[in-house]
């Protein structure tokens, strides 16, 4: 192992060598530095003189030539730009105050570790030191070895040139001839310099009310995001930020930002540690994870993405979701914009027949509706949630003739079909559980506790996969299908995976996600076209893992639209609205009672992709007139909301007030500012809303979304720094009531 030598140094300046000045894994030369640049964030690492591999900086852009490397002579040599100021006791042994970029459980460490070890013969004191490193194409690989043991891991890492965003993950290897126990293993530990004034700001919830914000000030106290459910979960979503209290807001200050891909049980923590510094760790959740590592075995950490910006949390988000539709939801910049589609799930619940979907279908092609999508109830037994899950064959009585006939239709009405499926799941009422009482998630003589009359099947096991993946596959085949959305109802109990030797069956937790991932990846690889959209009960197992697979996402079943402002504004703190799915029902809403008109449903519902479920056979014909005048004012701005850039102007509260959005497309040439009315008093004198992200230098033509005249006395035509510096704000009067303005840029 060289750690200073020339063996590393030299290669770095190989790679400097053939890489431009775009470089975004870059080591100056003559310093035991690595580092990474791109979009205005520097990222370093680097190796004191001990071999800990040590974070230095993660922030604003570097000079290339700045001493990142520089080492403290009075600190034994460590480099200085994470030391925290204080002097060390004897309670202070050098692996409890080094803060190590992938530290090993061990030598007294205090902080979370990136790595904990129980090898065969007991020893559970596990050190990691430098050992080599390498750059693929634009990845950089760093090894780390035990100080003793072979065991090594791989870090790597790489940064997206036009966002900054991070991506890290690990790989650890088991080089010796004995299994080892790892009880903990993250993906990723992040470090930021020493500081009190710092922020974390997360999103948690429950079912119907996820995606709220929250913000805590980051102490000693650790901090735990974390899902014990088995998937993400609709309590903490695996995303943070971190800013700086009194510096930090919507569109100023620093902000660091990342978020897990992936769909399981995951464990982020936040906190300082015994000399200042913020520690963010974040893998697979350990709690009840263990997996015992082969002689020869590697273990792969899912990917931590993260990112730094100096323009608040807007900025933040921005970047992220720009990141997201890149590199993350599929097809990336070449995605398909989302159709207009209508659900049946409020209108019919379990009730669906041929006839009665095919009356739905018609009503909503008259308002424009691009895809029709056959919720629950239509397979097997399904005439309630107590039986027919996991039997998916077409229900004989509901559809005699199978789906064709409904399929023919909703394509003759120029619409594409979708249908709903919940595929890891089943009934115990069901011919498969009947069947196969053995492929649940369960422990033998122990209870198998229901949740939605439903026991989750073990797709850890390879035969259930197969099985899950043939059967979705035949279904898609078989039928002409567009779009599947794909649910999951429940969370884990009782997470047994008995045909296991004991010492793999905790194994049960990575290896049930990446199955689910495997038939996602593989249904779409054999139906190319096919679409699919994440669901959990709404937005229960919403993360970067499940969105690499999914076109878009059930955010809430949550459909009240005032409601819903909160959550989609809790939502596109951390995802795009590129996925970010809304549908218009009935009022009152189901959930709430709440009374709103369909103008307002429609404005606050087309701030993502749009969706109706409400139940058309009660509506009257000026319900027909507004909706298709809003699906067509949708569809003339569909592709700036989507695929644009989203500043959140004014944040919706749960008290009166009006918010807005804007959204503005890449080109500049489109904004949409939705101004949202929640409740108002006599009287009330609403101060303007400052459109932004316009080009200042362009002229603009304003219009209202819809058919609505402007304000009277606004001006029609002006540039984007006469309407971000004056602003504008429509007349409201009243409860739950919107407008929307729309900026053209005028050649
Ligand atoms: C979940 C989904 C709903 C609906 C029902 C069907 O709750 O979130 O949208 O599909 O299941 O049972």
């Amino acid at each position: 192992m060289t750690r200073r030598g020339s063996t590393w140094l030299a290669t770095i300046v190989a790679v400097m060598g053939s890489v431009s000045v775009d470089a975004k894994v870059t080591a100056p030369a003559g310093a035991t530095v690595f580092r990474l640049d791109g979009a205005g964030v520097t990222y370093a690492l680097g190796v004191d003189d001990k071999g800990y591999l040590e974070p230095l900086y993660w922030g604003p852009p570097l000079g290339t030539k700045d001493p990142l490397g520089t080492i403290d002579p009075a600190r034994s040599g460590e480099p200085v730009l994470l030391k925290a100021p204080g002097e060390l006791s004897g309670f202070d042994p050098a692996g409890s105050v080094t803060p190590q970029e992938y530290p090993g459980q061990g030598e007294g460490l205090v902080s979370e570790p990136g790595l904990k070890a129980v090898f065969a013969d007991g020893n559970r004191d596990l050190v990691l030191k430098y050992r080599s490193h390498r750059v693929e194409g634009e990845t950089l690989l760093v090894e780390l070895a035990d100080i003793h043991r072979p065991l090594t891991v791989v870090l790597r890492y790489a940064i997206d040139p036009e966002t900054g965003v991070l991506a890290r993950s690990a790989t650890v290897r088991n080089g010796g001839d004995s299994p080892v126990r790892i009880d903990q293993i993250a993906a990723a530990v992040f470090t930021l310099s020493a500081r009190d004034d710092y922020t974390l700001h997360y999103l948690t919830g429950r079912h119907a009310a996820e995606w709220q914000k929250k913000r805590i000030a980051v102490t000693p106290a650790l901090t735990v995001l974390e899902s014990r459910r088995g998937s993400t979960g609709h309590g903490n979503n695996p995303w943070f930020a971190i800013g700086r209290d009194g510096a930090t807001d919507e569109d100023h200050g620093p902000v660091w930002y990342g978020a897990l891909a992936w769909s399981g049980s995951f464990r982020i923590s936040v906190g300082q540690d015994n000399l200042g510094r913020v520690r963010i760790a974040g893998g697979f959740n350990p709690y009840d994870f263990s997996w015992s590592l082969k002689p020869g075995e590697t273990l792969d950490t899912p990917t931590f993405y993260a990112g730094y910006t100096d323009g608040g949390m807007g900025a933040a988000s921005r970047a992220f979701h720009r990141f997201q539709m890149a590199h993350v939801i599929p097809h990336g910049d070449r995605a398909k914009l989302r159709p207009v589609l209508y659900n049946s799930w409020e209108a019919t619940a379990f009730d669906v027949t041929e006839r009665g979907q095919e009356a739905l279908a018609e009503k909503a092609a008259r308002i424009g509706v691009e895809r029709f999508v056959v919720d629950d109830g239509w397979f097997g037994a399904r005439d309630s949630d107590r039986a027919g899950l996991g039997d998916w064959t077409v229900n004989r009585t509901k559809f005699p003739d199978g789906l064709k006939p409904l399929i023919d239709k909703v394509k003759s009405l120029g619409m594409e079909f979708g249908l709903w499926v919940e595929p890891e799941m089943v009934n115990v009422d069901s011919d498969l559980y009947r069947a196969h009482p053995d492929w649940v998630l369960n422990f033998p003589g122990r209870p198998r506790t229901e949740g939605r009359n439903q026991l989750v099947l073990n797709l850890a096991r390879s035969d259930v996969r197969d099985h899950v993946l043939n059967v979705l596959d035949r279904l898609v085949r078989d039928n002409d299908i567009a779009f599947l959305k794909w649910d999951y109802n429940r969370n884990w109990t009782e997470a047994g995976w008995p045909e296991m030797p004991l010492a793999d069956q905790q194994r049960v937790h990575v290896a049930y996600v990446r199955n689910l991932y495997h038939i996602l990846a593989e249904l779409r690889r054999r139906h190319p076209s096919l679409e699919i959209e994440a669901c959990s009960g709404g937005g229960g197992r919403i993360d970067l893992g499940i969105l690499a697979y999914s076109d878009q996402v059930w955010t809430s079943d949550n459909t009240d639209p005032a409601d819903r402002l909160m959550i989609q504004d809790g939502f596109t703190q951390a995802y795009a609205p590129a996925v970010m799915m809304a549908w218009v029902t009935d009022s009152p809403n189901w959930a709430n009672t709440r009374v709103t008109s369909l103008d307002y449903r429609f404005l606050s519902a087309m701030q993502g992709g749009l969706g109706i479920g409400a139940n058309l056979n009660h509506w009257q014909d000026a319900d027909f007139a507004t909706a298709a005048k809003w699906v067509a004012a949708y569809k003339t701005i569909r592709a700036t909301v989507q695929r644009g850039r989203l500043y959140r102007i004014a944040p919706p509260s749960r008290d009166d007030g009006t918010s807005a959005t804007m959204y503005v497309a890449a080109d500049g040439r489109q904004g949409v500012l939705f101004q949202m009315l929640h409740s108002s008093m006599w009287r009330d004198n609403p101060s303007a809303l400052h459109p932004q992200g316009l080009d200042p230098a362009r002229l603009y033509r304003v219009r209202m979304l819809g058919d609505g005249a402007l304000p009277e006395g606004m001006p029609r035509q002006a540039s984007g720094a006469f309407w971000m510096n004056i602003g504008l704000c429509a007349p409201l009067k009243g409860d739950f009531v919107g407008a929307a303005f729309v900026f053209n840029a005028v050649d």
